[in-house]
C-alpha cells in the first residue's frame, strides 16, 4: 500500500566546487543530465544518465547523487571513464560483502544507497575523475506503480545544484487502457520555466518533457545559481471499461488489472487504538489528537466505532462500539480533546481489549450483518508493560484474533520496532506503515485512514484456467479498497487463443462474479511495434511482483517456510538483476569496489542502532562498544563513574527505574546527580554562568515560599513544594494590572480584576490580559511577559514524576528593590573571582553580601523540550 512514486534527486556535490580556488569554479561540470522514464502499463523504467567533464588542470572527485523511490529496484549502474565501461554487478547479498570486504581495507563505510526519509532512498557514488577528464554516470531502475486513491503518481525529485547545459527529463506513458486523466505539478515551475514543460497526450500515450535552456535554469539572470530545486510529479489513471479488469500479454506473459468502480462502500466497525505513554507526549499526541478528531468526521453514518486509549493501563471510551451518528462522533471527539500522555506502553493488552470489544459487539449482534471489522493501532514505541516480549504479543494477538478483523498498526516515528508491528499486521490480514515526526504527521495518519476508509469488495478470488497459467503472483486477496488497485501477473502456460478468467467477490449488497475471455494474439498486437516497451515488461512486472510477495510473506512465515521464501526471492532477484533487501549490487570503479544494499524499513530504527534486545524484560544483552542512555539501577558497574560509558555484557535493570513510557532501548549511564532536575534555573545580570538553584526546605509539610517580589516592577511570584519535594504550584501576581495567575499541575487560574478563568494544560493558546502577553504550549509551557521586557516562563515536567519548573528571561530588568529567595539574586550578587589554587569543580558566590560555595554539576533542564538535555551549572542549595 506504499504510495508509489518515482523519484529522482540529482545533486553534484557543492563541496567540491567551493573547494577549489577562485577561477576553477564548476571545476567539476555537468554538461548533461538526462531522466529518461518509460513507464508501460503501470510498470516504470527509468535511466539516469549524467555526464561530468573535470575543467580542472588536476583531478578532482564527483559525486554521484541520485534519490529514487524505496519501492523500485535498481537494476543497473554504470560508469564511464575514457572510453572505458564499468558495469555494476548484482550478486546475492553475502557474496558481495565478501568480495568488497576482500577488496577494501577494513573500516570503510559500505553503504551506498541510504534510506532518506519517507518515500526515498539515496544512491551515490564518487569517483575520481582526471585532469580534463569526462565521465558518465548511468543508473536504471524500476518499479511498479500502485493505484491509490484514484491515481498513479510519479514524483521526479530534481536537485541538480548547478546550472546544466543538457538538462532534460523525459517521460513517456503508454496505458493501452487509455489515459483518463493527467496532470502535471511541480514546486519549482515559474512562469518562465514553464515554457521548458510539454505535455502531449493522446489516448494511450503521453509524453511529458521538462528541457529547460541554461537561461531558464538560473535563479537570476546574474546568477549563476540554478533554481531547479524541489517535487515534479505526474499523476494519472486510466479507462476501465471491462468489469472484469484488463488483461495484457506479452511474450508469453500476462498481467491482469482490477479496479471496479462505483461499488457500494462496506459499513465499517473500527476500534482506534491509541498509544498515549508518556513518550507520545508533545507533538505526537497533539497531532494524534487533531488527525483523530478529523477522522472521526469522516466516518459515515453506517460505520460503528470505539477509541481505546492504552498506556500501563487500558480504557475503552464506551463498553461498546457505538454508531458513528453525528451526535457519538461528537462526544468523541470531546473525549479526544481530554487525551493527554502519560505512562508506560501495554500494546498485548490494549490490542487484546480491542478484539474483544470487536467479538462482543459481534456477539449482541450490534453490528451490521455485511460490514468490515478493523483495528487501527497507533504506537510511538516498543511494549514496556504487561507482555514485553514481542513474539510472545504477537502469538497472542494472532490466536485471539484468529483471522476475525483486519490489524492496521502505524508506528510512530522511529522508537518504534516496525518489524514487531509489520508481522503483527501481516498475520492479522492488514498493513503497517511508518508515521514520520514531521510537521505533517496528522495528515499522513488522515491519508492512511482514508487509503483503508472504503472497503468495497471482500474475499476476492481472481480465477484463472489451470492449464492456461503457471506461476501467478498472490490470487485471492482479502480485501479491496475504493481507488486502488488488485495486479495478478504470471505465465500463460499452453499454446492458448482464447484467455479466460472469472473474478469472484462478495459486494456489500450481493455476491459478484464477472467473467471475461480475451483473444491471446489480439491482446499481443496492443504491443507490436510500440515504441515505448523495453525489454519484455510484463516479465519483469511479474518477477517484480513475485519478488515483493514473497519478501512480504516471509515476514510472517515460520523459519523454515521463511528460508524456502528467501531463497526463492533471491533466485528472482538474481535472475533478473534486481537489488532487493536479498541482493547488492558491486560497484566498479577504476581503482575500487563499493557495494550498493537495499535499506530496509528497519535498518532505520534506533532500536537496531543501540544493540540491546527487548525479548527478555529485566535483562537485557548489549552489544559490546554500544553506549547506554536512560536509566539503571542495580548493576555490576559503578553508575557514578561516568557520564558517556562504554559496556558489554549483561545488564540488570530494575524496570521501576526506567523512565516510564519510553522504552529502555539504548542506554547511557547518567552521574546520579545528572538524573535530577534543580528547582530553578538562573542566570545573574551580566555574568554567563547558570546557577542550579536548590531550595531545602527543612518542614516536612510542603509549604509556600516566598520567591520574588519587586515592588518597583509590580510582580510577585510565590510557589509551593509538593510531597516530592519539587515546586507543583505558583502564583504569580502583578499589581499594577491587578492580575494574578495560579499555575499548578492540574490547570492555570487567571484572575483578571477577581474575575477567574481556567485554563486546562491541554490547549496551545495566546492572549492579552492587562498588557500582559500570556502563551499556553499545550502541556509543555505558559510564558507571561510584561511591557519591563520580564519573561516568567513556567514548563511542565512530566518525567520523572510531574512538576513545574520556573524560569525568567530578561530578568536583569528587575529593580534594584527586588527581593525572596530566588529575587535576591538579581540584584547585588556576583561570583567572586577564585583564587590560586581553587579547584575548577568549585566556585564562591556572593549574594546580598552573604557567601556561598557552588559546585559544577550537570543537571537536567527543564528549559528546553527534549527531557534528555542536560545543563552544565554551578549548583548552590539555600534555605529560606
Ligand atoms: C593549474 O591552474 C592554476 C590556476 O589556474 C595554476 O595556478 C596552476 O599552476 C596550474 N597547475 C598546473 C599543474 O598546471
Ligand atoms: C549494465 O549496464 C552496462 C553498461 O551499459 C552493460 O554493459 C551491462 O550489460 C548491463 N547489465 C545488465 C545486467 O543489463
Ligand atoms: C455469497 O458467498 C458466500 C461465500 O462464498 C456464501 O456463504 C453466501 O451464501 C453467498 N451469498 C449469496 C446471497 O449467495
Ligand atoms: C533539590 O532538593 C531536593 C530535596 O530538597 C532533592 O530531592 C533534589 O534532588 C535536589 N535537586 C538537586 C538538583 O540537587
Ligand atoms: C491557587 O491554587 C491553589 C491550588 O490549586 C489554591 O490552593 C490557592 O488558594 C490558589 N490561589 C488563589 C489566590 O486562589
Ligand atoms: C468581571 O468581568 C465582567 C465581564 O468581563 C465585567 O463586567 C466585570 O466588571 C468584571 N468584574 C470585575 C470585578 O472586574
Ligand atoms: C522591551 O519591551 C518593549 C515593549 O514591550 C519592546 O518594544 C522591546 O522590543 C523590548 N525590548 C527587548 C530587548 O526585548
Ligand atoms: C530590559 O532589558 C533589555 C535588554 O537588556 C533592554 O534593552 C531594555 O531596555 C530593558 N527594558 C527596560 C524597561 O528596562
Amino acid at each position: 500500500m506504499e504510495r508509489q512514486i518515482f523519484a529522482v534527486w540529482l545533486i553534484f556535490s557543492s563541496q567540491i566546487l567551493l573547494a577549489d580556488p577562485a577561477g576553477q569554479q564548476n571545476a567539476i561540470e555537468i554538461y548533461s543530465l538526462h531522466v529518461d522514464c518509460k513507464v508501460t502499463s503501470r510498470f516504470a523504467h527509468t535511466v539516469i544518465t549524467s555526464r561530468v567533464a573535470n575543467r580542472a588542470n588536476e583531478s578532482k572527485e564527483a559525486l554521484f547523487e541520485v534519490e529514487l523511490p524505496k519501492t523500485a529496484f535498481i537494476t543497473n549502474f554504470s560508469l564511464t571513464i575514457d572510453g572505458k565501461t564499468y558495469p555494476g554487478t548484482i550478486k546475492e547479498k553475502k557474496t558481495a560483502q565478501d568480495q568488497y570486504d576482500a577488496a577494501v581495507s577494513q573500516g570503510q563505510s559500505a553503504g551506498l544507497v541510504r534510506s532518506t526519509g519517507r518515500k526515498l532512498e539515496q544512491f551515490h557514488v564518487s569517483v575520481n575523475v582526471a585532469a580534463a577528464g569526462k565521465v558518465t554516470f548511468e543508473l536504471i531502475y524500476e518499479e511498479l506503480l500502485k493505484r491509490k486513491l484514484g491515481k498513479y503518481e510519479l514524483l521526479i525529485k530534481v536537485k541538480p545544484k548547478q546550472l546544466v547545459k543538457h538538462f532534460q527529463i523525459d517521460t513517456h506513458i503508454f496505458e493501452p487502457q487509455g489515459i483518463s486523466l493527467l496532470e502535471t505539478d511541480s514546486t519549482f515551475l515559474t512562469n518562465e520555466l514553464s515554457d521548458a514543460l510539454t505535455t502531449v497526450q493522446g489516448e494511450t500515450k503521453a509524453h511529458v518533457s521538462f528541457k529547460p535552456t541554461i537561461t531558464q535554469q538560473r535563479k537570476s539572470p546574474d546568477l549563476e545559481e540554478t533554481l531547479l530545486d524541489g517535487d515534479f510529479l505526474i499523476r494519472y489513471d486510466v479507462q476501465r471499461s471491462v468489469a472484469a479488469g484488463d488483461i495484457q500479454i506479452v511474450n508469453g506473459y500476462f498481467v491482469h488489472y482490477f479496479a471496479p468502480s462505483e461499488m457500494p462502500i462496506f459499513p465499517k466497525n473500527i476500534v482506534f487504538v491509541i498509544d498515549k505513554s508518556g513518550s507520545m507526549s508533545g507533538n505526537k499526541i497533539k497531532q494524534t489528537k487533531e488527525a483523530l478528531q478529523k477522522i472521526l468526521k469522516d466516518l459515515n453514518p453506517e460505520d460503528h466505532f470505539n477509541l481505546i486509549l492504552f498506556s500501563e493501563n487500558v480504557a475503552e471510551w464506551k463498553p461498546s462500539l457505538l454508531p458513528a451518528t453525528e451526535e457519538n462522533v461528537e462526544l468523541a471527539k470531546q473525549y479526544v480533546g481530554t487525551i493527554r500522555a502519560q505512562g508506560a506502553t501495554d500494546i498485548s493488552g490494549a490490542l487484546t481489549t480491542a478484539i474483544h470489544a470487536l467479538d462482543k459487539a459481534t456477539t449482541d449482534e450490534l453490528l451490521p450483518e455485511q460490514s468490515i471489522s478493523m483495528i487501527i493501532l497507533l504506537t510511538d514505541g516498543q511494549p514496556t508493560t504487561g507482555v514485553r516480549d514481542v513474539h510472545k504479543i504477537q502469538d497472542i494477538i494472532k490466536l485471539a484474533n484468529n483471522g476475525k478483523y483486519f490489524l492496521y498498526c502505524l508506528g510512530f516515528g522511529f522508537d518504534v520496532s516496525y518489524t514487531f508491528l509489520e508481522k503483527m499486521a501481516l498475520d492479522n490480514g492488514g498493513i503497517a506503515r511508518r508515521i514520520y515526526e514531521d510537521a505533517d504527521a496528522a495528515l499522513q495518519l488522515q491519508n492512511f485512514y482514508h487509503e483503508v476508509a472504503t472497503p468495497i469488495l471482500k474475499g476476492i478470488e481472481m480465477k484463472y484456467l489451470d492449464y492456461a497459467v503457471q506461476e501467478t503472483t498472490q490470487n485471492n486477496f482479502k480485501l479491496l479498497f475504493a481507488g486502488s488497485e488488485i495486479v495478478v501477473a504470471g505465465k500463460i502456460g499452453n499454446e492458448i487463443d482464447a484467455f479466460p478468467v472469472e473474478i469472484k467477490a462478495q459486494t456489500q449488497i450481493s455476491n459478484l462474479t464477472l467473467k471475461e475471455e480475451v483473444n491471446v494474439a489480439e491482446k499481443e498486437e496492443v504491443f507490436q511495434h510500440q515504441k515505448y516497451i523495453f525489454g519484455n515488461f510484463i516479465e519483469r512486472l511479474w518477477a517484480y511482483l513475485t519478488i515483493q510477495q514473497l519478501l512480504e510473506k516471509s515476514v510472517s512465515a515460520e523459519e523454515d517456510q521463511r528460508k524456502s521464501l528467501e531463497a526463492q526471492a533471491l533466485e528472482f532477484s538474481l535472475k533478473f538483476n534486481f537489488v532487493t533487501p536479498l541482493t547488492s549490487m558491486v560497484v566498479t570503479k577504476p581503482d575500487a569496489q563499493e557495494v550498493a544494499n537495499k535499506p530496509t524499513e528497519a535498518d532505520n530504527e534506533n532500536f537496531r542502532n543501540g544493540g540491546v534486545l527487548l525479548s527478555h524484560p529485566g535483562i537485557f544483552a548489549l552489544k559490546k562498544g554500544y553506549l547506554m542512555e536512560g536509566y539503571v539501577s542495580r548493576s555490576n558497574i559503578n553508575p557514578d563513574s561516568d557520564i558517556d560509558f562504554r559496556f558489554s555484557g549483561v545488564l540488570d535493570i530494575n524496570s521501576k527505574h526506567s523512565r516510564i513510557g519510553a522504552p529502555v532501548r539504548r542506554l547511557r549511564l547518567f552521574k546520579s546527580s545528572e538524573r535530577q532536575y534543580p528547582h530553578f534555573i538562573l542566570q545573574l545580570p551580566g555574568e554567563n554562568s547558570i546557577i542550579c538553584l536548590n531550595i531545602t526546605a527543612h518542614s516536612p509539610t510542603p509549604s509556600l515560599q516566598y520567591l520574588l517580589s519587586d515592588p518597583n516592577k509590580g510582580i510577585q511570584v510565590t510557589g509551593q513544594l509538593g510531597e516530592k519535594k519539587q515546586f507543583v504550584h505558583f502564583e504569580i501576581a502583578y499589581q499594577k494590572a491587578d492580575v494574578r495567575i495560579n499555575v499548578s499541575k492540574d490547570h492555570i487560574v487567571l484572575y483578571d480584576n477577581r474575575n477567574a478563568t481556567m485554563l486546562p494544560w491541554t490547549t496551545t493558546i495566546s492572549f492579552t490580559v492587562q498588557g500582559l502577553n500570556i502563551i499556553i504550549e499545550e502541556e509543555k509551557s505558559v510564558s507571561i511577559s510584561g511591557a519591563d521586557n520580564i519573561t516568567i516562563k513556567i514548563s511542565y515536567v512530566k518525567f520523572p514524576e510531574r512538576f513545574l519548573g520556573l524560569y525568567f528571561i530578561g530578568s536583569e530588568n528587575f529593580s534594584d528593590q527586588v527581593t525572596g529567595l530566588l529575587g535576591q539574586f538579581y540584584f547585588n550578587s556576583y561570583f567572586e573571582n577564585p583564587t590560586y589554587g581553587t579547584p575548577s569543580t568549585w566556585r564562591p558566590i556572593v549574594v546580598q553580601g552573604r557567601n556561598y560555595d557552588t559546585t559544577r554539576q550537570r543537571k537536567k533542564d527543564y528549559r528546553v523540550e527534549s527531557s534528555k538535555d542536560t545543563v552544565s551549572c554551578w549548583a548552590l542549595d539555600i534555605s529560606p
